[in-house]
């Protein structure tokens, strides 16, 4: 039996979806069931930064005092990540963090990288403190949570805004229910609109 998937490949050849959403609004949470559900790759320019940062590499050092204040990081350092994993993603992708802000809405367009559906999750300000500094990565602390907060309601809500008027926006509230709760509605969600 073919499963949405399939028909979703056949129809329209792939799935991309562009994740919107402040700090721990659930993000990487929520890709890693929908990169499972739909196959498609998870690329995600926090992580491949932390990575950087780890292996202490040339980008590691230009970005580590960067990240470690909740700032964003250069904007080409960050496209170069992207459009090397797109091109490597023939069946589709989850842009987990980008567009942050309207440079990288711009780049977005002109470089011509896609997206199908925008899912945005919203949550409170308490419950993203309350999450991240149960998590306790090295950028989660009260000061730098706030700062990634007060950055993200000024550059990345008129991207939010902006992608709200084109086709494919999805509003999902995830400030209750389980991460698996949440990933199944998103999913849902997007299924509903493909039909
Ligand atoms: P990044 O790693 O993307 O950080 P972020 O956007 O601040 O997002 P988080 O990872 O904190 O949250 P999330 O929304 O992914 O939530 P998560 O699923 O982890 O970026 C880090 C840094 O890299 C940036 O600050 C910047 O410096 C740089 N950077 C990244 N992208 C950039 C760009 N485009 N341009 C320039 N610089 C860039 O969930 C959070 C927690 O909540 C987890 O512990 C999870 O288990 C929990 N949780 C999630 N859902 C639920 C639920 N339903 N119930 C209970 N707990 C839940």
């Amino acid at each position: 039996m073919k499963t949405f998937r399939d028909f979703i490949f056949e129809q329209i050849g792939r799935m991309r979806i562009v994740m919107l959403g402040g700090p721990g609004s659930g993000k990487s949470t929520y890709s890693k069931y929908l990169i499972d559900h739909f196959d498609i790759t998870h690329i995600y320019p926090g992580g491949m930064l932390r990575k950087e940062v780890e292996k202490n590499s040339e980008i590691g050092k230009q970005v580590k005092a960067i990240i470690d204040r909740g700032e964003f990081v250069p904007n080409q350092i960050v496209l170069d990540l992207i459009k090397a994993q797109i091109e490597k993603s023939p069946k589709g992708y989850i842009l987990d963090g980008w567009p942050r802000y309207m440079q990288q809405v711009e780049d977005m367009e002109k470089n011509d990288i896609g997206y199908d559906y925008a899912v945005f999750l919203d949550v409170s300000r308490e419950e993203v403190l309350r999450r991240l500094l149960a998590r306790g990565r090295a950028d989660d602390t009260e000061e730098i949570i706030n700062n990634r907060i007060d950055l993200y309601k000024k550059e990345t809500g008129p991207v939010v805004e902006y992608m709200r008027k084109r086709p494919g926006f999805i509003t999902v509230n995830s400030e209750q229910g389980t991460p698996e709760e949440t990933a199944n509605e998103i999913i849902k969600r997007i299924e509903d609109e493909s039909k």
